[in-house]
């Protein structure tokens, strides 16, 4: 029961939730080391397709574990550099879902950016609150909020601590969907269930791809997209996905 990240699969999908309900699911170094090895888990596993990170209805994440860093040193921080293992989950190739309900704060937001898409409840609140206790976000929050909802009103969330509401975040790009605090988590599998349809070597390929606009230029970008498209050429499924179309017919896709 003390488990802080509990996982599970549903068909094509692996399920992980956090499970701290006790500090809001503060981000512990304990959880976050946890949380990336499920992950990286999945994503060698064949048969997931799609990763899903979900925390409670009433939370996703309350921040990192503020009694864990209230003693620490700069030195501490430096030297335990748990922030940069955290980096891994840049190199996981399969699609991540965060399901959102309740607050998504300081490393809880950022957690929610890292992912690939965020299905967020009614009732989620996101911020990055750290301005209050004396430092800044430190898991990206000021790299991925600014290019998800553009920077003045980054710079305005992140200078104030100021909370954005789920309708907020819909508005303006932060999240994918929002649902009712019922239905989040069935909204959630529904999408990763559609993914989890699409052939998976073409679906980790175009992750992939989207994921360098963030970080190349146009022309490069293009380039590199185009190269993606082609090597597609060399699966079975491209060839089952087209002939499917030709003749009528469900693909059946293998991921080879
Ligand atoms: C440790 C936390 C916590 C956190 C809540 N708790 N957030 N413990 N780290 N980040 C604990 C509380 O101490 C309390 O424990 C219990 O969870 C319930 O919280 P309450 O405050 O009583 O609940 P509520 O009044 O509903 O207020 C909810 C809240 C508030 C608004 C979310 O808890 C809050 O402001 N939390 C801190 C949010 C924050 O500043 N996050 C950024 C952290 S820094 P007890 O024992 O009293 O019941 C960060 C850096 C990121 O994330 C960069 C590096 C990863």
């Amino acid at each position: 029961m003390n488990e802080p990240v509990l996982v599970q699969t549903d068909g094509h999908i692996g399920i992980a939730t956090l499970n701290r309900p006790d500090v809001l699911n503060a981000l512990s170094v304990e959880l976050m080391d946890k949380l990336i090895d499920h992950i990286e888990a999945f994503d060698r596993d064949p048969d997931i397709r799609v990763i899903i990170i979900a925390g409670s209805e009433k939370v996703f994440a309350a921040g990192a574990d503020i009694a864990d860093m209230s003693g620490a040193t700069f030195l501490d921080m430096y030297d335990r550099n748990n922030l940069g293992r955290w980096m891994r989950i840049k190199m996981v190739r399969t699609p991540i879902i965060a399901a959102v309900s309740g607050f998504a704060l300081g490393g809880g937001c950022e957690l929610a950016m890292a992912c690939d898409m965020i299905v967020a409840s009614e009732s989620a609140k996101f911020g990055q609150p750290e301005i209050k206790l004396g430092v800044m976000p430190g898991l990206g929050g000021t790299q991925r909020l600014t290019r998800a909802i553009g920077k003045q009103r980054a710079m305005e969330m992140i200078l104030t601590g100021r909370f954005m509401s789920a309708k907020e975040a819909y508005e303006a790009g932060l999240v994918t969907s929002v649902a009712s605090k019922e239905q989040f988590l069935a909204e959630a599998l529904r999408l990763a269930g559609r993914i989890a349809e699409m052939p998976p070597i073409a679906v980790k390929l175009a992750k992939e791809s989207v994921n360098k606009a963030d970080e190349l230029s146009l022309q490069e970008g293009l380039a590199y997209e185009r190269t993606l498209f082609y090597s597609l050429f060399a699966t079975e499924d491209q060839t089952e996905g087209m002939q499917a179309f030709i003749e009528k017919r469900k693909p059946e896709y293998r991921g080879k």
